[in-house]
């Protein structure tokens, strides 16, 4: 049984966040507006998950989802990548400032960054993405228009591990919605985003619970999939 340590951390705006010492240190990347950032740390917070949000870090200083982090007492930093010559010196910088936090699981959220191959490596295992397509379908960027131009008509959203090579990686879950007859990247953007909101933070869950195993490219739940989230 993990040790209660006891402390009481007084956040901002009052709200008061208990933890352990058995308890999962999370760092969130973001570049924009943290809407699955929001939702995790909702998550995290609503159903006491055995974790903490130890950091929320940006690349960019108008990252809109700052604020919201902020505003529930998660420290935020920024490292900024237009300030780095190459890619290398900005992940290198990055991670200096990530495992200030010494998290056991970095979540890319929103995350607008190509990554080096040896930043990846560093986290090897504890590292996911989420990424608005059906893996190993659409990787890269436009993934709805990607989507449209193929004609699929079924189109989705992957939570996985992150591996060197971009948007691949062991898939965790994955949600589907169906392509309709009038739908634009806009209302197929929209309508994934909800379910982003809940297969990213379930998915985050697993792993500070301790849930998922990965075997080669295969990730095993340990949980029941069927419960709660209509796909
Ligand atoms: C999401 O659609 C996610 O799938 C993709 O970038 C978007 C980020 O949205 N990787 P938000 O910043 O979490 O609101």
């Amino acid at each position: 049984m993990p040790t209660l340590i006891g402390r009481h951390f007084y956040l901002g705006l009052g709200l008061v966040q208990r933890y352990n010492a058995a308890m999962k240190k999370i760092v969130i990347l973001i570049s924009g507006r943290g809407s699955n950032m929001q939702a995790i740390a909702l998550a995290a917070k609503e159903q006491q998950w055995p974790a903490q949000i130890v950091a929320v870090i940006s690349n960019r200083a108008d990252a809109a989802g700052l604020e919201f982090a902020a505003s529930l007492g998660i420290p935020t930093a920024l490292v900024i990548s237009k300030d780095f010559a190459t890619r290398e010196a900005f992940d290198a910088a990055l991670q200096a400032e990530i495992d200030r936090y010494s998290p056991d699981l970095v979540v890319l959220a929103g995350f607008m960054r190509i990554l080096t191959a040896p930043f990846v490596e560093h986290y090897a295992g504890r590292m996911m993405n989420i990424h608005p397509s059906l893996l190993p379908s659409f990787t890269g960027l436009a993934t709805h228009q990607q989507a449209l131009d193929a004609g699929v008509k079924m189109h989705g959203v992957t939570v996985h591990f992150v591996t060197a090579q971009l948007d691949h990686g062991p898939i965790i879950d994955q949600a589907v919605v169906r392509v309709l007859q009038n739908d634009t990247e806009e209302s197929l953007s929209a309508r994934l985003l909800s379910h982003e909101h809940l297969i990213y933070p379930r998915a985050v869950r697993w792993f500070v619970e301790g849930k998922l195993t990965v075997k080669g490219n295969c990730v095993h739940v340990d949980a029941d999939l069927t419960d709660n989230i209509e796909n």
